[in-house]
């Protein structure tokens, strides 16, 4: 602090507007301004402060023909917390700022309170800042005033209002499910918390409120919605965050179509509130099997070609041992075609190969053709009619370059998958702006967890197997599909439901299939058989992840741009510290020792 400028309180000063939302239609009159001081210019005689609120900055000018607030602006610094009064006036021509939304006027300003003062900034408070994200999350209080994350946070709160809206008008309640509950399998770890009553006991936060939500449903609210935080103890990523918010819902006597129509009109209500962007429904569908067939993941990006080829037949017998084998054991060789990538250096060549690798490929295989036909390691394995019908099947040509998997069809899909994304953007084929909606659809019930030896639900076990599919349970379990859909925006997976299994004893086999004994079925889920047999209507639903919603659509590279207090890759909140440790008394009173693990 100064000594010629104190601080003082409001003492009844009253905002007349926001900073923000000063316009021409206020000239002449009188206004009040509270906000934090963007910027200082000092002119000599005049002195320009740009005072800024959440609505926006607008230009206060302090003039030496008013000598006390004048010394007053002297002695302001960044973000120091301003009270002004002053008059509203046209800027001179000239001075006008068309890029602002309050460009077109200036407050001279005639009282001026300090509020309260500020440190010297460990960062500058502008959108196009380069410091680091660890220093922006340690101080996230400071980050938070940059007006690209307060209009990232007013959106998302727009979109959870049209969400409440548009759910509410639609006949869902709104019910609140328990946050201290029982683990909910969704795939991923839970988070306990010990129970101080029952020593030794422990809830689980939610992964999801996938079973409250069905037993609402038995309780005969027919539709169900809630705005709800869940948590997972997973591997953090661009997309992943422990805890996180999802947009619930659930219909009773529906089918799969009731739902997604339903959905749409939600997505599409969002979209129009949120950004004004007419959206065409119905989204385009694919099934499972369309999806990874063509473009290799189950989160398709459709916004661009690339297609994987099947070139199993093309190549049975060709001669070169890795197709070969693989042909053998019933697996498919597969394709992507990159046109014009022959140029590819060899450090391309083994960037891609590297990604290949880490989703499990033992190799990627590629041919440039080029002017002088084939270059690749593998021409000298093949005749000249093979490459011909590889070529014709890819409807390949000089300049192109030819990547192959050859594996089970789970990797080999998932590799081309990667690698065609990996391309993708390389090459610049992803357009960067447009929102592409497709649900994925006939999901299979099941898969084969190798290190488990069991089979695991590919989405929760509480998903309805397909009617036709149904007799297939017992005798060939991995080709039963589920009742299952997914909604992908841009190559993202934005949501997910099913229609539920809603009787006790077709939830009891699924139960088994999946290795859990009739012992631990009872233990863990024994509320949820009891009350699927008390009259549980047909039922089913969906959850969109709020947080991926609003990163896509505010065209953010990470879903903690879109969160106020979002946490690292390590999981932790580096403002507050959490987590952290606690001590020996608080401990002791939930009968937890900590043992410290032994160094690797
Ligand atoms: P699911 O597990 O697919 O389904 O989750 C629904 C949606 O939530 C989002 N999501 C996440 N977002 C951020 N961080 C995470 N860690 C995270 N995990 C999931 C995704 C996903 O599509 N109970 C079922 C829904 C149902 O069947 O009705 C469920 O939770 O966008
Ligand atoms: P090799 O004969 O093992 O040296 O392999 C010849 C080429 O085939 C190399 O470019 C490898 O990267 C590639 N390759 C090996 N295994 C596979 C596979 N399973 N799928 C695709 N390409 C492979």
């Amino acid at each position: 602090m100064t000594d010629s400028i104190v601080m003082e309180p409001l003492g009844g000063l009253k905002r007349t507007c926001y900073c923000g939302q000063v316009r021409p239609s206020h000239m002449g009159t009188r206004i009040t301004l509270m906000g934090w001081v963007q910027r200082r210019r000092d002119h000599g005689g005049l002195i320009f402060i740009d005072l800024r609120d959440r609505e926006g900055v607008v230009q206060l000018v302090f003039s030496p023909d008013a000598p006390a607030v004048h010394a007053k602006a002297h002695d302001i610094r960044s973000e120091y917390v301003l009270a002004v009064t002053g008059d509203v006036r046209m800027r001179p021509d000239g001075t006008q700022n068309t890029g602002l939304a309050t460009g077109l006027v200036e407050v001279a300003v005639t009282e001026l309170k300090l509020l309260n003062d500020s440190a010297p900034l460990p960062f500058m408070l502008e959108d196009d800042t380069d410091v680091s994200e660890m220093t922006r999350l340690k101080y996230r209080y400071l980050d938070l005033r940059r007006p690209s994350l307060q209009n990232k946070l007013v959106l998302r709160h727009k979109v959870a209002m049209s969400t409440r809206n548009y759910l509410s008008e639609n006949g869902f309640l709104e019910i609140e499910t328990p946050v201290l509950t029982k683990s909910t399998p969704e795939g991923a770890r839970d988070f306990l918390v010990p129970s101080r009553l029952n020593p030794g006991a422990f809830y689980a936060l939610p992964q999801s409120p996938q079973i409250f939500k069905q037993i609402l449903m038995i309780g005969g609210f027919d539709r169900y919605f809630q705005v709800v935080r869940c948590f997972r103890d997973e591997d953090l990523r661009a997309d992943r965050q422990p805890e996180f918010t999802q947009i619930d819902a659930e219909m009773s006597f529906v089918e799969a179509e009731d739902v997604i129509t339903v959905m749409e009109g939600l997505i599409r209500r969002l979209f129009k509130d949120g950004i004004g962007l007419e959206l065409k429904t119905p989204f385009p569908r694919l099934t499972y099997k369309e999806a990874v067939g063509r473009f290799g993941l189950d989160n398709p990006d459709v916004r661009f070609g690339l297609e994987l080829v099947d070139l199993t037949e093309t190549v049975r017998n060709c001669g070169f041992k890795v197709f070969d084998d693989t042909v053998a054991k019933g697996w498919p060789v597969k394709a992507v075609c990159a046109k014009g990538c022959a140029e590819f250096s060899r450090k391309d060549l083994d960037d891609l190969t590297a990604v290949a690798v880490s989703y499990g490929a033992k190799g990627l295989a590629w041919v440039k053709l080029t002017a002088e036909g084939w270059q690749s390691p593998i021409a000298k394995f093949l005749s000249d009619d093979v490459k011909a019908a590889i070529t014709k099947a890819l409807n390949a040509a000089t300049g192109d370059l030819i990547l192959f998997a050859a594996d089970k069809p789970s990797v080999a899909n998932t590799v081309l998958g990667r690698v065609r994304l990996n391309i993708g953007n390389r090459m610049g084929l992803i357009p960067k702006h447009g929102f592409n909606f497709v649900w994925v659809t006939e999901f299979p019930m099941l898969d084969y967890d190798e290190t488990e030896k069991r089979y695991v639900a590919v989405h929760h076990p509480f998903t309805a197997p397909m009617d036709e599919d149904l007799a297939r349970l017992d005798t060939d379990p991995l080709t039963v599909r589920a009742k299952a859909y997914d909604l992908v925006l841009n190559g993202s997976e934005i949501g997910g439901g099913s229609i539920r299994i809603h009787r006790s004893d077709v939830q009891s086999k699924v139960f088994g299939k999946l290795g859990i004994s009739e012992d631990e079925a009872r233990l863990r889920f024994g509320f949820l058989l009891d009350a699927l047999s008390f009259g549980t209507p047909p039922h089913g639903g969906i959850a969109f992840g709020l947080d991926r919603v609003m990163a896509i659509m505010t065209g953010s590279e990470s879903i903690r741009d879109v969160i106020a207090f979002p946490k690292t890759q390590k999981a932790a909140d580096v403002m507050s510290e959490a987590p952290s440790t606690v001590d020996q008394k608080q401990l002791d009173e939930i009968s937890i020792r900590v043992v410290k693990k032994k160094a690797e």
